[in-house]
């Protein structure tokens, strides 16, 4: 019964929260009348002696004592003596496990959002050196138009940017406490929940006590974040490993950040790449894990929501190194502004600036300009070269009125030039974006 009933091998991360949620309590029971302020002044001593014991690293915990909860209590008991006793009236574990977790995911929201805000400046540095630095933009991972590197970098800050309103959102809304709920059903002492609130950095109260005691959906949209955070870690860091290829040289990761091989010489893996594009596995798993745990759960508590933390802690704990090693690693790697733009031009990666010339100076429809540029696609693939190659006899040969001027949009620095839409990516967007951001991150 006790291997299975304990959860003190893990919840006693919580203690900090525990003995910050006591201490709120402890002071609300005297400024209420309900225990002395002499009791109360011992308890509240008491729980820093228990809190600086931990902190020590050679607290006594307990499987016994089955949570962070008793440990705490039980040892008060012996710091402050009979007092002790009076700390847990007009409360239960279960608005205290509720307040305690809650206060945990709140700091987890903070402190994904400083790391969120360390990766953005990362790429943003990446960005403001390479903001006019031509390479190939993808769609189906095929060549499909040139863009700028400062612009993709600037696509994971916009990422990182919704994923921080994500964390802030989630914030917003758990920012009320469930202490004074007591078991499920409030409690007889005239409690003052909203001083308790207001004690642990809450809005308020939660106002309704059943839903207080059985809420798990605060942790459930910190692993909804999570895991959306993660997933777009993943797609970063899958670009990072196929960039730093020996078949693409995009980047190059600093030694720091990259492993050799045993038995390889020249290897140079991107393992943190790798580790990161893998964590999703384990947060979004959390996310699914939880999720499934309190799906059909009668109300109120039930003891299936002990399993609530490990999933939060593993996904926290996961999601924090993933961050800061990602913050290092695109801080330190290097962009090969020449592999970039020699494979800019590869792949007829023009040929939607060839169209639009067609449209715009001979005014033909697209669906024409299209097909005639098909045509001269084509007839480079078959001589083995790219569209600005081709002479302008060849050109005139598919459509008498092109003219010598369509050279200019062949080239990848013209056709990132010309895509001057908002949002797009030529240099002159890309360097006001960069402006936005560099005032919105300080
Ligand atoms: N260890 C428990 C948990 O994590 C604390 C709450 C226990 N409440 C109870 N009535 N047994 O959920």
């Amino acid at each position: 019964m006790e291997a299975i009933n304990a959860s003190i091998g893990f919840d006693r991360r919580l203690a900090q929260q525990d003995i910050a949620g006591s201490r709120a309590h402890a002071a609300m029971l005297a400024a209420t009348g309900i225990i002395t302020n002499s009791d109360a002044d011992a308890i509240r001593e008491g729980l820093l002696t228990v809190l600086s014991e931990i902190e020590g690293g050679d607290f006594p915990f307990s499987a016994a004592l089955e949570d962070i909860h008793m440990n705490v209590e039980a040892r008060l008991k012996e710091v402050v003596g009979p007092a002790a006793g009076r700390l847990h009236t007009a409360r239960s574990r279960n608005d205290q496990v509720a307040v305690d977790f809650r206060l945990w995911v709140r700091d987890q929201c903070d402190a994904a959002d400083s790391a969120l805000a360390a990766v953005q400046k990362s790429l943003l540095g990446q960005a403001e050196a390479g903001a006019d630095w031509v390479m190939p933009g993808f769609t189906h991972l095929q060549v499909a138009q040139p863009v700028t590197w400062g612009h993709h970098m600037l696509a994971y800050v916009e990422m990182l940017g919704r994923d921080r309103s994500r964390f802030a959102d989630a914030r917003r809304r758990m920012n009320v406490s469930p202490l004074g709920a007591a078991a499920l059903a409030g409690t007889s002492f005239p409690i003052d929940r909203h001083m308790t609130a207001q004690a642990l950095g809450f809005d308020g109260p939660m106002t309704n006590s059943l839903d207080a005691v059985s809420d798990r959906d605060f942790a459930l949209e910190y692993l909804a974040a999570a895991s959306i955070c993660a997933l777009h870690l993943s797609r970063l860091a899958e670009e990072l490993v196929i960039w730093s290829s020996a078949q693409f040289r995009f980047v190059r990761m600093s030694d720091k950040w990259s492993t050799g091989s045993s038995i390889m010489p020249q290897k140079r893996n991107p393992d943190a790449a790798e580790l990161i594009r893998a964590k999703i596995g384990r947060i979004f798993g959390a996310n699914v894990a939880l999720m499934t745990v309190m799906k059909g759960l009668p109300l109120t508590y039930s003891k299936d929501m002990q399993e609530d933390k490990e999933q939060v802690f593993d996904a926290a704990d996961n999601l924090m190194l993933a961050l800061a090693a990602m913050a290092g690693m695109v801080a330190d790697m290097s962009a090969n502004r020449d592999a970039l733009r020699a494979a800019a031009a590869t792949g007829f990666s023009t040929a939607t600036d060839l169209a639009d010339w067609l449209v715009r100076e001979l005014g033909l429809p697209f669906r024409d300009a299209h097909h005639i540029t098909g045509s001269l696609v084509a007839m480079a693939e078959k001589q083995g070269c790219d569209l600005p190659d081709l002479s302008l006899a060849q050109m005139q040969s598919v459509h008498d009125g092109i003219r010598a001027d369509v050279f200019d949009v062949l080239g990848v620095d013209n056709s990132v030039a010309s895509r001057t839409s908002f949002g797009g990516t030529a240099p002159v967007r890309v360097r006001e974006a960069i402006a936005l951001w560099q005032e919105h991150l300080g």
